[in-house]
């Protein structure tokens, strides 16, 4: 399937958590099963080579945790506040409709593990920086995410750029 393709099965809900954003909502694509593969295969290429993939809760599990299986490789879960029963590391950061945290368990990373982000869309980069930041706290090398969806205008891939961080996403 084609980018364009990929891109109708996105439904886009206005006004949705808050007046005034535009909420691209994936669940119209995964409950399209030729859409879901075809998003899962080329996030999986967009990432090759990664060591291990990380995924931001709870969308960035759908995805993720599939490219890890796909490419048999480990999938670090990063969570919401309090999720996690261990010792965590965690970090509070701003998107594009409101404040939250991530935390993670810091001994899922093997030092100087290369380590792929993946999630279904990119804002404002807050989530990603977040993660970006808790990875490489833990000893990871953060150098590629991949995303299904940028919203370009709100300048996450730039933010991540400057953090060296190299962006694939697959439509705006
Ligand atoms: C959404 C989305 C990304 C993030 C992008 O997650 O799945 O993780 O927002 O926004 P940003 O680039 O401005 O940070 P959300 O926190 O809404 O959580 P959810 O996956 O549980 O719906
Ligand atoms: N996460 C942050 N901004 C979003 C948006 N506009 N649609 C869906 N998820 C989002």
């Amino acid at each position: 399937m084609t980018p364009d393709e990929l891109k109708a099965l996105v439904r886009t809900i206005p006004d949705f958590p808050k007046t005034g954003i535009q909420f691209r909502d994936i669940t119209t694509l995964l409950g399209h099963g030729p859409g879901f593969a075809a998003s899962v295969e080329w996030l999986a290429e967009a990432v090759e080579g990664a060591e291990a993939i990380a995924g931001m809760e709870a969308r960035g599990f759908i995805f993720g945790a599939a490219v890890a299986a796909r490419l048999r490789r480990p999938f670090l879960p990063i969570r919401k506040a309090g999720k996690l029963p261990c010792a965590v590391i965690g970090v509070d950061y701003e998107l594009e409709y409101g404040l939250d945290r991530l935390e993670m368990d810091p001994s899922a990373v093997a030092q100087g593990q290369q380590v792929a982000i993946v999630d279904d869309l990119l804002a404002t980069g807050g989530t990603a920086l977040a993660a970006t930041e808790l990875l490489r706290l833990a000893g990871a090398e953060v150098r590629r995410a991949a995303f299904v969806i940028d919203l370009p205008e709100l300048g996450g891939s730039a933010k991540l750029a400057s953090q060296a961080v190299d962006v694939r996403t697959l439509m705006g």
